[in-house]
Order: structure tokens, then C-alpha cells, then sequence
């Protein structure tokens, strides 16, 4: 039996509410198992809204009582249901008064009010407050919260939420009370509530009207000194966004708690951030240098959500992008100012690509601005956020900073505490900077990764470059017809001794020696005049639009701009792209050989000595067997793992001496710093020891595992690990125990020793993994974990695609499993499946007989079944 698909959420259905609510008083007496609350509001109605009853949502709640100006309401005077609490009629203004019951250690989903480990924490983004009280749980209605916590004071003597602390008390019955209130109007998914035993660390921040902001960060106890570096972030955040921004704080405090059960990285509530402990805690020995730039990245995002976001807030859920795409903007430009901007430019870009490009190709593919939904977690997606991000960098690159930064004025001058849509901050964009965007607007309701055929002929009589461009936009699972977009595509050329000659283009704008071409047709031609000799075409610097680029390039080309594109995402893109089509081709002429040009450009990379060693980390590195699926309309795992290892292997005999050098260089008498340049020394000198020990040689190995024992910080120690980790040798067996007994009291370490295991190329993944759930530190209740282990095992395209379909049944087993514990880490998960189409018939039936199971299972969640049923379609 097949279960009916539950009802979709439209978005031209979208109507203002007949009531608004002004303000409202929670009181919570918090207990594990029934939490009392009580929630006063005060309630008008709209003068266009006689009549209408007053519908509160509501989910999972015990009503207690209900009253209105202080009358207990008769039982015919509501009725209710599992979603709706209906009262049939009430005063134009009136204060209602609702005692509900809830019960927050049986609370698994990780939404509304639950407990991880011994804190009680909050989430209700984007619908969670409905999980606490009956309440207008939408984010276009905004109320000023004031909130009374009344708890044991042993087991929680710290009790927080929104604004400002404005009373405390203590009971009789060994009970303490506090009052808070936050005096900024605000929409219930902003709420928070924190109560634990808690450790500290406080420091103040100045702000540049010179008013002294408390800073707070609360954690686990023994925690404390992880926390160090995301307060430092924080202080970077606030500067920065008064600096580059004009943007003050607000409140007088600010509170980041830190709590090991959270579906997300970190949520922005206001005045009080509560955060996934993967996204504060970290010092040397605990975290990688990747789990530093996380920390200082999620930190500034949800930082400045209090302007964009909280201060001006989304009118509902389909405007999602406008707050998620603009704050991961701002957050990507302040990490590129604190860090190499290179460097960050290009992790972001390999990350849209591996993740959001996969999304649009996909069966779940939807615009930035969606127009239904069926269940609004499943879209804090890929494409909301770091396409819409994309969105937002090309406005910039269109308008420029200065009519940029104007129209983000304007947004504020206009819209400051109120509930908006995109059009609004395309309406801000357009008056500040005089520019119609009408024709870019596409972008938000057109899914799919546009593709850009690129040609271009020098004419050494005129002395010039005529450049042709196609764009296509291919049809995505959500939608047929597509209409070409507008976006700025960077371009720069290179003389053939590979200088940088300036370009002149009518109608473009210029940036140094890159200039913008405007892009807006299906078809375009742009001629670059005074071009003195033949050039190659740099295109898409930057990244500047977020699409597919085809060139006509030889390999030589791709060579030549690897050596020489002043554009530093270009070489890297350059070497990437030879990458991708050498491993292609020879695993189509089953030749398997590499190059000796390859091998010979790869070699320029790797000694040249003026390099960045981040940049040439990341140039160094192989496509990976995710790329080269992405290419392919059937994947072929098998050939692009062994194609990749082929390349990894004779890379690794070439060079070998080269990478023990420098390695050795990398590794004489260096301090442990976190900035750009130590941090790009480190992935170097991982990248060298994993060449390494891809010969397999025992004092190859043996150097891995010295290097795993004397590694002095987690980004080292980690590295070793992982690398290891990959072949299956008795080095391998002795880190994993030795890591294991040195961290097993460290969750988020853990975390690590998961994913190393289940991500392994060494053959018997699947069992490992299935035997590490019954480890002592694994807790299917922690989405870290799980996302850590089954995460890991899915990332290994091998063993997880397995031709006998052993890892499919594995996954989908647990999935099943971990939907009744929370459908949002189930439905995650379960994006992994999105590869379908891409399945051979083999593995394609296998799959789909697992998923189908799963789909007529009767209790799935509505989370689930909309990702599993869009796989299989
Ligand atoms: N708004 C959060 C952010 O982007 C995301 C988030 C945190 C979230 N927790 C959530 C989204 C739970 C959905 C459900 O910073
Ligand atoms: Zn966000």
C-alpha cells in the first residue's frame, strides 16, 4: 500500500492573517517530563477581518486551560486537533491565555522544547514554537516575547532567553526564577529558551557608537577554553559588519550557548544564538584547521542574521533565500577579509558545485524562491542558501560595491522591522543604484545550472578577439521550459608569454584587467578590441556566475592558464578541468595512462616555489569520484575510483622524492598558528604525505604513522588518520586504537574516528560501519554522529554503491530507523539517494525495490516521503 503524498504548501496562496499579536508573556516551569507552560498574549484583530475565528497552530501539546480576558473558555467555544487549536469567536482585542503541557526529554525531533544532555534548548526555526504554545507560528506576525523561566536551581542555576535579563528570585521549594525581555518585535521562529548547568566564558565588545555589548558564550563544563576562538570570531563579526556594513548590535548582550544536539550548525535567535557544538568549540588538539574556519564562518552568519534576518525578517517561508542568501554572502566575504580570499573562493565554489550543481541535476531540484513546498525543512537546501548567496555575489559584481552597500541602505531605510519579500530587496537594490534588475530577477524562480558554450576567433588584421557565447539552460526535474538568464561573466585574456593584456569591450565594465561582460541572451558576441597578438580567453573569473562554462580548450590551454592566469581561481579551475577530462578520457580508451604533459604540468605546480601553499594544495588536488560522476549519465563508480587511484598512484612514483622533500621542508621546527598561510602549509604538507603514502610502501606507512604519533595539533594528528585510514595495513589498525583511546571522551572527536572509518577506501566499509553503531560513543539520538558515520559511509562511492546492493539495504535500514527518531536527519540523509537516475539498471532496481519498501511504510514521516518519492519518480 502506498501512502497518499501529504498536502503541499503554496506560495500564491499566501494571505496576511486576520489577527496580529502585539505581545506575549511565557512562563515555563520546565520539568524533563511535564513542562508547564503558560503564554498570555495580547491579540487584535484586523479592522478587514470581522468575524473570522482566531486558528492557532499547535503540535504535540496537552491543553491545560484557556481563557480570554481572563474568562475559562467553554468547551464549545474551541475546538481542536493535532495542527489547529480553533477559537470559534473572540473581541476585536482581547488577552488570551493558554496552559499547555509539553514534554521535552521525549522530544527526539530536535524542534521546539527538548533537552540535550542535561540543558533544556529551543529550536523553532521555521516551525517549532508551535511545539510549545498554540500561537500564530508564521514569520510574518512579530511580537515583543518578555519570558519567566522558573526551574530547580541545582540543575539549572543558569536560565536565558531573548533580550535583556530584567528580574531573578528565589523560591521556597528550592526553585529559582528569571525574567527576560526582549524589547525588539519579533516572529516566533526567533524565540529561544536555554536552562542548564552551564560553564562561561564573558568579554565585552565596544561598538562604534561606543556603547559596551556583554558578550557571553555558554558550554558544556570543562569546555570553556574551546570557546576562546569563537569569541574572537564573534568580536571580528561585529567589527566587520560596522566597518564594511555600518551595522551596530543592538541589545546590550549577546549569548551564543553551545549544545551537543542540534539538527543544523547554529541558529540565530535574537540576542541568543544557539549553536551545534561542532560550530563553537575548538582548540589545537581537539579541531582540524577546517573546523576553525567553520567556527569563525557559522559564528559571523548567524551574528549577522540579527540584521539580515532578524531585524528584517522574511514574510514567509518561500522568501527563505532572502534572509539565508544574503547572510551566507556576508558571511563568505567577511571569511575571504579575515583568511586567503582565493582560497575561500575556491573551497565555496567546489562546494556548490559538488552539492547545489547536484541538487539542480537532481529529482529535488527548485528555484531559490520555490512555489510549493510540502515540508519546509527539506528546503534549507544547497540551492536556498549557497545559490542564493551566488544571487546576491552577482548583484554585487552587476552594481558594483558602492550602489551595492547604497541599496543594502536603502533595504534597511525601508523595511527595518518588518516581515519582507525578495522583491522588496530587489526594490532597495534598484532605487539606490538606478539599475533595472527586472531581467535578473529570473534567477529566483528559474532552478537548474545554466551552460555557456564559449568560442573565440583572434582577427590579427583588425587586432581583434570576437568571443561567441551560446547559453543554454537545460530542463530540470521540477520544470520543462526554461528561458535564458542574465548574469556578469568575467572574463580577462593572457598574452601568448602570458601577460595580462587590458581588455576593451563596448558595453562592458571593466575591473583591473578583467572585464565584465553582460550576459543576457541565448545568443551573444562581445569583440575585445587591441588585442596585439593571439590571446587565450580567461572566462568566468571568480566564478562570477554560477554555471557551467564550456571552452573550446585544448589541453595545452587549460596548461598554459594553470601556469599563468592572473585570475587565481582560473589556474585552479584550470587544473581541475584538465584533471577532470585526462581521467575521462582515459577511462574511456581503458588506456588508463597518464600523460607525460600532465605529469609534466602537474610538476610546475608542485616545485613552483612563488605559489601559495593553500593554492597550491588545493591545484594539487584531484577531481574528485564525485566530479567525475557529475559528468557522467551513468555513473561508473568502480572505473572512477580506479582511474583516480591509477592517477593518484603514478602522480605519486613520479614525484615521490618531491613530495618527501617537501614534506620534510613542511615539516622542520614550525609553531602551531591558525592564519592563512600556516593553514595552507598544512594542507600542503598533508597533500604530500598522502602522495606518500599512496605507494604503499611500508616506511611510506610507517612515515604516516610517525607522523599521526608526533603530530602536535588535531590538523595533523587528523590528516595522518584519515590518510591512513585508506589502506589496509597494520599502521591503520594501531592509529585507529590510539586515537580512539586518546579521545574517546571527546564527542565531536569521535565524530572524526566515525567518518574515518566509514569513508575508508579499504575494503570492508560496510561491515565497519554497521559494527560501529554498537560502539559505547555512538548515539543515534546526536545528529553529529550520524551524519559522521552513515554521512562518511555514503561519501564512499564504492562500497556505498555496491553492485550487490549490500550498502543500499544497509542505508535504508537505517534511515527507517532514524525516522522515527527525527525525520529531519532522516530526510538528509536521504538526499543521498538523489544519485538514482544517475544508476545503472542493475543498480537502479535494487535501489528502487529498498525505497519503495520505505515508502509504504505507514508511519514515515512527511519529510522522508517527499525526498525518497522525488528519488524514485
Ligand atoms: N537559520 C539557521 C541558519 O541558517 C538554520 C537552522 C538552524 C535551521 N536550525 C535549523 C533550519 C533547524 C531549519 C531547522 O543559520
Ligand atoms: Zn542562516
Amino acid at each position: 500500500m502506498k501512502n497518499a503524498p501529504p498536502k503541499a504548501t503554496l506560495l500564491e496562496d499566501y494571505r496576511p492573517l486576520p489577527f496580529k499579536i502585539n505581545t506575549i508573556h511565557l512562563t515555563f516551569e520546565l520539568d524533563d517530563k511535564e513542562t508547564l507552560v503558560t503564554a498570555v498574549s495580547q491579540i487584535e484583530r484586523e479592522r478587514s477581518a470581522p468575524g473570522e475565528p482566531l486558528k492557532l497552530n499547535g503540535e504535540r501539546l496537552k491543553l491545560v486551560s484557556l481563557e480570554i480576558d481572563g474568562r475559562a473558555l467553554d468547551e464549545s467555544d474551541y475546538s481542536y486537533d493535532e495542527r489547529f487549536l480553533m477559537i470559534h469567536e473572540t473581541p476585536e482585542s482581547f488577552e488570551l491565555t493558554i496552559k499547555t503541557e509539553i514534554n521535552p526529554s521525549a522530544n527526539t525531533t530536535l524542534e521546539g522544547l527538548y533537552k540535550s544532555g542535561t540543558i533544556f534548548c529551543t529550536q523553532n526555526e521555521p516551525e517549532g514554537f508551535r511545539r510549545i504554545t498554540y500561537f500564530l507560528d508564521r514569520p510574518d506576525i512579530m511580537s515583543v516575547y518578555t519570558t519567566t523561566i522558573i526551574a530547580d536551581k541545582n540543575l539549572y542555576p543558569i536560565l536565558l532567553s531573548n533580550g535583556n535579563k530584567v528580574e531573578s528570585g528565589d523560591l521556597e521549594d528550592g526553585r529559582h526564577w528569571v525574567k527576560w525581555n526582549d524589547p525588539f518585535p519579533k516572529p516566533s521562529y526567533l524565540y529561544a529558551l536555554v536552562a542548564g548547568d552551564l560553564g562561561e566564558i564573558r568579554d565585552t565588545f565596544r561598538t562604534i557608537s561606543g556603547r559596551d555589548i556583554d558578550l557571553h558564550i555558554f558550554c558544556d563544563k570543562g569546555n570553556e577554553s574551546k570557546c576562546e576562538f569563537a569569541m574572537n570570531a564573534l568580536k571580528k563579526s561585529m567589527k566587520w559588519d560596522e566597518e564594511v556594513y555600518g551595522l551596530e548590535y543592538d541589545l546590550d548582550i549577546f549569548m551564543i550557548v553551545a549544545v551537543d544536539a542540534f539538527n543544523f550548525g547554529a541558529m540565530e535567535n535574537k540576542g541568543l544564538n544557539i549553536f551545534n557544538t561542532s560550530c563553537v568549540l575548538a582548540d589545537k588538539s581537539t579541531a582540524t584547521d577546517d573546523n576553525f574556519y567553520r567556527v569563525e564562518g557559522v559564528v559571523a552568519h548567524e551574528y549577522f542574521h540579527n540584521w539580515t534576518g532578524n531585524r528584517v525578517t522574511c514574510r514567509d517561508w518561500f522568501q527563505l533565500t532572502l534572509k539565508e542568501g544574503l547572510t551566507v554572502f556576508r558571511d563568505q566575504e567577511f571569511s575571504a577579509d579575515m583568511n586567503s580570499r582565493a582560497v575561500k573562493r575556491i573551497e565555496d565554489v567546489e562546494s556548490l558545485r559538488a552539492a547545489q550543481f547536484a541538487e539542480d541535476a537532481g529529482p529535488t531540484a527548485h528555484p531559490i524562491k520555490p512555489k510549493s513546498y510540502i515540508e519546509i525543512n527539506n528546503f534549507y537546501t544547497a540551492t536556498i542558501y549557497d545559490k542564493g548567496a551566488e544571487v546576491i555575489r552577482m548583484i554585487h559584481t552587476m552594481l558594483g560595491k558602492e550602489n551595492f552597500r547604497k541599496g543594502i541602505d536603502k533595504y534597511f531605510e525601508l523595511y527595518d522591522g518588518q516581515a519582507v519579500t525578495t522583491e522588496d530587496f530587489i526594490h532597495a537594490m534598484e532605487q539606490a543604484s538606478g539599475v533595472d534588475l527586472k531581467p535578473f530577477t529570473k534567477w529566483y524562480h528559474q532552478s537548474g545550472t545554466p551552460e555557456l558554450d564559449v568560442s573565440y576567433q583572434y582577427d590579427s588584421a583588425k587586432q581583434s578577439l570576437k568571443v561567441d557565447l551560446i547559453q543554454k539552460n537545460p530542463s530540470t526535474a521540477d520544470e520543462q521550459e526554461k528561458h535564458p538568464l542574465v548574469f556578469p561573466l568575467a572574463c580577462g585574456i593572457l598574452s601568448s608569454e602570458g601577460s595580462s593584456i587590458t581588455p576593451n569591450v563596448e558595453g562592458a565594465r571593466k575591473n583591473g584587467d578583467t572585464v565584465i561582460l553582460p550576459v543576457s541572451k541565448e545568443s551573444q558576441t562581445f569583440v575585445f578590441e587591441n588585442v596585439s597578438s593571439r590571446p587565450t580567453l580567461s572566462v568566468n573569473r571568480g566564478f562570477s556566475a554560477p554555471i557551467k562554462v564550456h571552452v573550446r580548450y585544448e589541453h595545452k590551454d587549460l596548461m598554459f592558464l594553470m601556469a599563468h592566469d592572473h585570475d587565481e581561481f582560473n589556474r585552479w579551475d584550470a587544473s581541475q578541468e584538465l584533471g577532470i577530462r585526462l581521467m575521462l578520457e582515459s577511462l574511456q580508451d581503458q588506456s588508463m595512462k597518464v600523460s607525460e604533459d600532465y605529469l609534466e604540468a602537474y610538476g610546475k605546480v608542485l616545485k613552483n616555489k612563488m605559489l601559495d601553499p593553500g593554492l597550491k594544495a588545493l591545484c594539487l588536488t584531484l577531481p574528485t569520484e564525485g566530479t567525475l560522476g557529475q559528468r557522467q549519465s551513468i555513473i561508473d563508480f568502480d572505473g572512477n575510483h580506479h582511474v583516480r587511484e591509477t592517477y593518484l598512484s603514478r602522480i605519486a612514483t613520479h614525484y615521490q622524492n618531491d613530495f618527501i622533500d617537501l614534506y620534510e621542508e613542511l615539516s622542520s621546527n614550525v609553531n602551531y598558528q591558525i592564519d592563512p598561510e600556516s593553514i595552507g602549509k598544512r594542507s600542503l604538507r598533508k597533500l604530500c604525505l598522502k602522495y606518500i603514502a599512496q605507494t604503499e610502501k611500508k616506511e611510506a606507512l610507517d612515515l604516516c604513522l610517525e607522523s599521526f604519533k608526533t603530530a602536535s595539533n588535531m590538523t595533523d594528528q587528523y590528516g595522518a588518520l584519515r590518510i591512513l585510514a585508506d589502506y589496509d595495513c597494520e599502521q591503520r589498525k594501531e592509529a585507529l586504537e590510539q586515537f580512539y583511546q586518546q579521545w574517546k571522551g571527546e564527542q565531536l572527536v569521535m565524530c572524526k574516528w566515525l567518518t574515518a572509518q566509514a569513508s575508508s577506501k579499504a575494503k570492508g566499509a560496510l561491515d565497519k560501519t554497521e559494527e560501529l553503531t554498537k560502539d559505547v560513543i555512538y548515539d543515534q539520538k546526536i545528529p553529529n554522529l550520524v551524519r559522521a558515520l552513515f554521512g562518511g559511509f555514503m561519501q564512499n562511492h564504492v562500497q556505498f554503491h555496491d553492485s550487490k546492493g549490500a550498502g543500499y539495504a544497509f542505508i535504508v535500514e537505517q534511515i527507517s530507523e532514524l525516522d522515527k527518531i527525527n525525520p529531519h536527519v532522516s530526510a538528509r540523509l536521504a538526499t543521498g539517494f538523489r544519485k538514482f537516475g544517475q544508476l545503472d539498471s542493475n543498480r537502479r532496481d535494487m535501489l528502487r525495490k529498498e525505497l519503495d519498501v520505505l515508502l509504504s511504510k505507514p508511519d514515515i514521516s512527511p519529510h522522508l516521503y517527499e525526498i525518497v518519492s522525488k528519488c524514485v519518480k
